[in-house]
């Protein structure tokens, strides 16, 4: 089983949302079962997506929460509300997140762990930038994201990580077959060490089209994807999930 999570960043209103699910929803019938499909919309076509498909084996849910579930938290996205219109998962953590809106892993740790007490899954997302990978310090890297990003997460409680190395992410360079391979062997070590179980599923993101995927899908402890771009279009998203 393997794990194709669409990440649709700010992409989409709510009506375009609702023709991707009815689009989707004619071609589940076709795909393999057993393959775990997520989508997380942006915060405003969450519940469009939920309307579509909460009868269906899709998972769903934010790219981003706070990590308290209500209060005085102006522009946050509550957790909490996202599991009242059937979501199951969420995203920390994205290279994005963590660049673009200074997210620390202090504070990724508190999600993480408000996520799990509210029985949603992270996505926890790790990986490193173009100058720390040239300076040899990837897996330097990767491990105190893990560390710091997991301190307080429950070993039990349900939990994917999602590598992505920064410069693979919209750029069309995927990282290499032997890269990916060594991250996620170092990855699924690590989170041993730290406790987890170790078929804690790992996704691998950065520049994932039709074309490579089934060559990425082989590596071992490669147990899906997290896509960006090629996850807008149902025929590019459905062409990778069919791996
Ligand atoms: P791309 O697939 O567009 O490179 O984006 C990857 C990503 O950031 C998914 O979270």
């Amino acid at each position: 089983m393997k794990i194709i999570a669409a990440n649709w960043k700010l992409h989409k209103t709510p009506q375009e949302a609702r023709e991707f699910c009815d689009q989707l929803l004619t071609q589940i019938p076709k795909l393999k079962a057993k393959n775990q499909l997520m989508i997380f919309p942006s915060a405003l076509c969450l519940e469009a997506v939920a309307e579509k498909l909460k009868v269906t084996s899709v998972q769903f849910g934010l790219q981003n929460v706070h990590f308290e579930g209500q209060g005085a938290f102006t522009g946050e996205n509550s957790a909490t509300a996202s599991l009242s219109v059937g979501a199951q998962v969420a995203l920390v953590g994205h290279s994005e997140r963590r660049a673009l809106f200074h997210e620390k892993d202090e504070v990724l740790a508190k999600k993480v762990k408000f996520l799990q007490e509210q029985g949603l899954t992270p996505v926890f997302c790790i990986g490193e930038t173009l100058a720390e990978r040239e300076s040899q310090r990837t897996i330097e890297v990767l491990e105190y994201q893990l560390r710091e990003g997991l301190k307080l997460a429950f070993p039990q409680k349900s939990l994917v990580v999602a590598y992505e190395p920064v410069w693979a992410i919209g750029t069309g360079k995927v990282a290499s077959l032997e890269q990916v391979e060594e991250a996620h062997q170092e990855v699924n070590r690590i989170l041993k060490e730290l406790g987890f179980n170790s078929a804690t599923p790992i996704l691998y993101g950065g520049s994932v089209k039709p074309d490579n995927a089934s060559l990425l899908a082989s590596i071992p402890h490669v147990h899906g994807f997290l896509i960006g771009g090629a996850s807008l279009h149902v025929e590019s998203y459905l062409a990778i999930a069919s791996v």
